[in-house]
């Protein structure tokens, strides 16, 4: 392994920025492409909103953890909630599934964040949150 940050943020949408930030800066010595950037912190933005947006319903005083793995061949990356749940991944993950759609969302989260990374795993228990894992390639 070559780096590890473990993050412990308040569920709050100014925190997204912040985290994006962090991440390039993690990242910078590894001389990542933009594109390579702007993928994962794209991901991760997503996931961030559906911890805010979903699993505490916009509620600020929550709090999200994120841990990031650098290794020389991957970043790993854990987003973890405390909030709703889901309580059907699999139909969750399904694009333009969305249970706020009455709410100008299209359902493209997952879509967007599988296309990006090279896993995704989701696990989540309605009522105790959601867990996220993700991996990039370099
Ligand atoms: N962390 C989470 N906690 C609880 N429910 C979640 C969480 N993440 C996703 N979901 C559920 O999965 C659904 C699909 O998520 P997805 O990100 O694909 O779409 P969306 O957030 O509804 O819309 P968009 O991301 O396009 O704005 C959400 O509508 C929500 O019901
Ligand atoms: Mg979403």
């Amino acid at each position: 392994m070559e780096n590890e940050v473990r993050l412990t943020f308040l569920s709050k949408r100014c925190n997204i920025a912040v985290i994006r930030n962090m991440l390039g800066a993690m990242l910078v010595d590894n001389n990542p492409t933009i594109t390579f950037i702007n993928e994962l912190k794209t991901v991760v933005s997503e996931a961030i909103t559906n911890a805010i947006v979903h699993g505490y319903d916009n509620k600020e005083d929550k709090y999200i953890e994120m841990n990031v793995f650098l290794y020389a061949d991957c970043v790993k990356i854990d987003i973890i909630d405390k909030g709703c749940g889901i309580e059907d991944v699999a139909l969750a993950r399904e694009a333009l599934y969305s249970t706020k759609a009455d709410e100008e969302r299209s359902g493209l989260g997952f879509t967007i964040m599988e296309m990006f990374s090279d896993s995704l795993i989701v696990e989540s228990k309605k009522g105790e949150g959601t867990y996220l894992h993700l991996e990039k390639n370099w």
